[in-house]
């Protein structure tokens, strides 16, 4: 699918290679694409919502509470509830880093904050990028929960190897931004 003119949906998860994101994000606007970020409430204690809005130049999403909580702030300027709204007129979506515990709970279908009531309810390819240490990517659990998400129809790319920020050797390292968007143009 050509990047230029669509609307990607960025997820981001409370991982270390949240600063990848950013790059990601730079490189998805720069090839034409309007990009509008998620964050979970973890992948803020890795990156700044700011940074985000800057670098897509789009409101950057982080819970969806507020909607409930200000009936004056309950449908988004589209006129509709946010999380439906940004599942809806996503093109595609992209999880990137998708933490262990992300894909846990989209292998289950968990919908308990604003990225995975988006993962539910959109009709749009969903890429998962994952990002852990070894040990987590390697883990019993971790591989059933990857399998599930290949049995739904998700899109997966495989970690890469290579020196870890947990300081460990192995897989579990966030694919590059380049490639991860090599990767969309092929969905
Ligand atoms: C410094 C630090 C780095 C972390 N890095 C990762 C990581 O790279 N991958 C991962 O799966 N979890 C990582 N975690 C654990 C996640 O932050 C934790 O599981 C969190 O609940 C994930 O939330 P999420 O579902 O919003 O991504 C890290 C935690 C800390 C404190």
């Amino acid at each position: 699918m050509l990047i230029k003119g669509k609307t990607v949906v960025l997820g981001i998860g409370g991982g270390i290679a949240a600063y990848k994101s950013c790059e990601l994000v730079r490189l998805l606007v720069k090839e034409g694409a309007a990009v509008h970020v998620v964050m979970t409430a973890a992948a803020k204690e890795f990156v700044t919502p700011l940074t985000l809005q800057t670098l897509s130049m789009n409101p950057v999403s982080t819970d969806m509470w507020g909607e409930t909580l200000a009936p004056a702030r309950r449908e988004s300027v589209e006129g509709r509830i946010s999380h439906i709204a940004l599942a809806d007129k996503a093109d595609l979506v992209v999880i990137a880093p998708a933490t262990a515990d992300l894909i846990a709970k989209a292998a289950h279908g968990l919908a308990n904050d604003l990225l995975t009531n988006i993962l539910l309810a959109t009709r749009a390819p969903v890429l998962f990028c994952p990002s852990m240490n070894v040990h987590m990517w390697e883990h019993k659990a971790t591989q059933n929960n990857i399998g599930r998400l290949k049995e739904l129809g998700y899109h997966l790319m495989e970690p890469d190897s290579g020196e870890l920020a947990c300081g460990y050797e192995g897989k579990g390292r966030l694919c590059e931004p380049e490639v991860i968007i090599e990767k969309l143009t092929r969905m």
